[in-house]
C-alpha cells in the first residue's frame, strides 16, 4: 500500500492513478469521498457549519466509489456525480465539511474497509488524500508527501479547470488553493500534515513522468 498525501494542485491524483496502473494496484481518491459527502450536504440544504446535521448526512450517505485507476467514478446512489463534485459549490464548502469529526470518522471506517477489500483481491492500493500517512494507514510501507510552490499549484489547478470546462481565473484559483490548504492544515481533526516517516517530493520543477519515476524508484528500493 502506498500513501500519497499533499495539498491541492500538486498533481497528486494524476500521479496516484498512473502509479496504481503501473503497479497493477487499486486506487482510492479520498478527496472524492469528502467531496461527495459535501455534495450530499449541499443538496440536503444543510449548513456546512452545522456539525451535527453534517455528521448525520455523512452517516446516511449512499456513496459508491470505484477503485479502478483508469475508470474512475463516484456515485451518490445510482447517480454519477464525478463531474459535479469538482464544481465550485462543492470546492467552496468541502474544507468545512471535512473538518467535522463525525464526517472523518464515518469516512475513515469506509476507507479502511475499501483498503482491506482491495488489498485482499489485488494485493495493493495507492491511496491519496491529506491524512493517509498519519491517520488512515500509519503503517503503510511507503508514504509520500507531495508538495509544490503555490504558483505551480495554482497554475496546475487552473489548467485542469480549463481542460475540464470549468471557468476560473489564475488569481481566483490561487486564492482558493491557499484558502483550502490553510483550512485543511489548521483544522483540529486529522489536519493536512506529513507523517514523520514520509518521503517529501517537491514537484514544482518536475513533470508527471518525473514524479512517477521518483516514486517507482522508491517502490523498487523498498522491495
Ligand atoms: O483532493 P481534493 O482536492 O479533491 O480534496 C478535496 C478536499 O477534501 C480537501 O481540500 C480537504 O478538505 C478534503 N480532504 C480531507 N482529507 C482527505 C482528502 C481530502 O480532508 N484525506
Amino acid at each position: 500500500m502506498i500513501a500519497l498525501d499533499g495539498p491541492s494542485g500538486t498533481g497528486k491524483s494524476t500521479v496516484a492513478r498512473r502509479l496504481a496502473t503501473a503497479l497493477g494496484a487499486g486506487y482510492l481518491d479520498t478527496g472524492a469521498m469528502y467531496r461527495t459527502v459535501t455534495l450530499a450536504v449541499l443538496r440536503a440544504e444543510v449548513d456546512p457549519g452545522d456539525a451535527a446535521a453534517v455528521g448525520q448526512v455523512a452517516e446516511d450517505v449512499d456513496l459508491r466509489i470505484s477503485t479502478d485507476p483508469v475508470d474512475q467514478d463516484v456515485r451518490l446512489g445510482d447517480e454519477s456525480v464525478s463531474a459535479e463534485i469538482r464544481g465550485q459549490a462543492v470546492t467552496m464548502a468541502v474544507s468545512a465539511v471535512s473538518a467535522v469529526p463525525k464526517v472523518r470518522e464515518v469516512l475513515r471506517l469506509r476507507q479502511w474497509r475499501i483498503i482491506e477489500d482491495v488489498c485482499a483481491v489485488q494485493g495493493g492500493i495507492v491511496v491519496e488524500g491529506r491524512d493517509i500517512g498519519t491517520a488512515i494507514a500509519p503503517d503503510a510501507p511507503l508514504k509520500v508527501f507531495l508538495t509544490a510552490s503555490a504558483d505551480a499549484r495554482a497554475l496546475r489547478r487552473a489548467n485542469q479547470d480549463a481542460a475540464e470546462g470549468r471557468r476560473s481565473t489564475l488569481e481566483a484559483t490561487r486564492a482558493d488553493v491557499e484558502r483550502r490548504d490553510g483550512l485543511d492544515s489548521s483544522r483540529a481533526a486529522s489536519p493536512l500534515q506529513p507523517a514523520d516517516d514520509a518521503v517529501w517530493l517537491d514537484s514544482t520543477d518536475l513533470d508527471i513522468e518525473g514524479v512517477l519515476g521518483r516514486i517507482l524508484d522508491l517502490v523498487d528500493e523498498r522491495g
